[in-house]
């Protein structure tokens, strides 16, 4: 039986994590780069992507940052390629980049829509199909790890019409595929996050307190919180404890599982 330390030990793995320049990417990020794996943070902000992955080099692990889109299939294949360059292999693969614009079904607009699609659903299974096909020559299995919502399983407001329907539709894609994917060792998993305090929810909060003011923002906010049994937003940090979880061999019998991670939200 293998010691705890050696079951969360990712040395000698390789990890990409989309959107990792900020938020819940970046907590992702440090948790596996501590673990050991080098990590590609690759993001459609590219200097930060550069600028997080130059704070964990600093850190002392390895972590290289570039610019790429989800929704783009040209710069998808390109991170797994450059993955492979860096690195040698891919092993852990973790699609947390999304968007989550507030936009009330009256005036969502199809181009929205679209956007929000093409980031949320299409980048993820872009970079399941070009990961897996990678993977499976490689041929010692994987990891896929996708970050969807409490929105995957129940709307947490108005507003997120579009936003839900992709997390939604990104649970159903982690469980086929990781039917599909299981006999080649490449087990896939969610991870459903709730209110985690990161730049995009700080900019939703600001953004829906009306008036720019520090006391609308802390009110809506402390609204929020009244909803969640736990009477706090999390971490990212406690988003990238669990990837860390599902991308080590802790997680060596889990494939088409979604951990819901809320502070107790889902319970209403
Ligand atoms: N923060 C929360 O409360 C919360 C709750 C549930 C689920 N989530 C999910 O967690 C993930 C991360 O959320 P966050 O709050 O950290 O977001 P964030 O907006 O704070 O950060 C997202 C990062 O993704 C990058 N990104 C955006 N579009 C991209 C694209 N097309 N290609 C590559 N990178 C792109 C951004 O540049 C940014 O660095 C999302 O999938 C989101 O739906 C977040």
């Amino acid at each position: 039986m293998k010691a705890v330390a050696e079951l969360l030990d990712l040395s000698g793995q390789s990890a990409i994590v989309t959107g990792g320049a900020a938020g819940i990417g970046l907590g992702i990020s440090q948790r596996l780069a501590e673990a050991g794996a080098s990590v590609l943070i690759a993001d459609i902000d590219g200097e930060g992507a550069r600028v997080a992955a130059k704070e964990l080099s600093g850190a002392g692990y390895r972590a290289e940052g570039m610019a790429a889109n989800v929704a783009d299939e040209f710069d998808v294949s390109d991170v797994i390629d450059e993955a492979v360059q860096l690195f040698g292999r891919l092993d852990i693969v973790v699609n947390n980049a999304g968007i989550y614009p507030n936009i009330p079904l009256a005036r969502l607009e199809p181009d929205s829509f679209d956007r929000v699609v093409a980031v949320n659903l299409r980048g993820v299974y872009l970079f399941t199909k070009f990961a897996s096909e990678l993977m499976k020559t490689q041929g010692h299995g994987g990891r896929i790890i996708n970050v969807t919502s409490i929105d995957a399983l129940h709307p947490s407001m108005i507003g997120l019409a579009a936003y839900d329907a992709t997390k939604h539709g990104v649970w159903g894609f982690t469980k086929n595929t990781a039917a599909e994917l299981a006999p080649y060792g490449i087990l896939v998993n969610a991870v459903a996050p709730g209110g985690i305090t990161t730049p995009g929810t700080q900019g939703m909060i600001d953004e829906g307190a009306g008036e720019p003011g520090e006391d609308d923002a802390q009110a809506l906010q402390a609204a929020f919180t009244a909803k969640i049994p736990m009477r706090r937003m999390g971490e990212p940090d406690e988003i990238g404890k669990v990837v860390l979880f599902l991308a080590s061999d802790m997680a060596s019998y889990m494939s088409g599982s979604q951990v819901v991670v809320d502070g107790g939200a889902l319970l209403g």
